[in-house]
């Protein structure tokens, strides 16, 4: 089973999420070997989750706030996006890091709302060209994973994405075997915290011509796409190359 997951970002509009969705609601797929989620606006989720209950496509929240409820001017909580009908929310996206200022105890406490609240976090991990320039890709996973991971709870699951913030949205995408090394080292460093099998899905400029690269390692178990997920003859032939692992 390999996972595909479309974060629109800010890309779509109201519009142009639902001309999107509805186009995929047209489409078939096996179901049993890709499982889809899409991650649309905030705007656009609740139509987009209408359009999908009780399908094989799973809808997303992009971002979640911590608390609940109460005065938090234009935040949406990962509780009212689960009531709405979240199955997943992205957690520690580099663009919520990078430009949003959020850090590693945030991105904790989004964590653990999302378990909270019965949503499957995406904890996406990632290092910056500076961190290589200075022989700290791995220290820089590490520190994120910790971060979140220590003390979880044996049965929670999650998913983590490995998202190098150099491969974002740059047409640069890193390779498929050094994806497929961290990887190994990532689900390594995950025994420390947990037993259960969580599924590690890549994330960078991943689009139609280089998806079957990465899908065909055995610990790539999904991608997670953002640019290549925002148009249906780009974004529905990673679903049918993810079909024929
Ligand atoms: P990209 O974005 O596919 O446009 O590089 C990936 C992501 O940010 O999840």
């Amino acid at each position: 089973m390999k996972h595909i997951f479309a974060n629109w970002k800010m890309y779509l509009d109201f519009a142009g999420s639902m001309i999107l969705a509805n186009q995929l609601a047209e489409k078939t797929f096996d179901s049993e070997k890709v499982q889809v989620g899409l991650f649309p606006s905030t705007l656009a989720f609740t139509e987009v989750e209408k359009l999908f209950r009780d399908t094989d496509i799973a809808v997303g929240a992009q971002n979640v706030v911590w608390t609940p409820k109460g005065a938090y001017t234009g935040a949406v909580s990962a509780e009212m996006f689960a009531q709405a009908g979240a199955q997943y929310a992205l957690v520690g996206h580099s663009e919520r890091r990078y430009i949003f200022g959020e850090t590693d105890t945030s991105v904790k406490k989004k964590f653990d709302a999302c378990i909270d609240a019965g949503i499957m976090p995406i904890l996406c991990i990632g290092e910056t060209k500076e961190d290589i320039d200075n022989n700290k890709r791995e220290y820089r996973l590490k520190k994120q994973l910790m971060s979140v991971l220590e003390g979880v709870e044996h049965a929670t699951k999650f998913f983590i994405a490995y998202e190098p913030v150099w491969a974002i949205g740059t047409g640069e995408p890193c390779d498929h075997l050094i994806v497929a090394n961290i990887h190994d080292m990532i689900k390594a460093e995950l025994k420390s915290y947990t037993d259960q099998d969580i599924p590690v899905v890549y994330g960078g400029s991943v689009d139609a011509t280089n998806v079957v690269s990465y899908l065909s390692h055995d610990n790539v178990e999904g991608v997670l796409v953002g640019h290549a997920s925002t148009a249906l003859e780009q974004f529905f032939p990673l679903i049918r190359a993810a079909e024929q692992i």
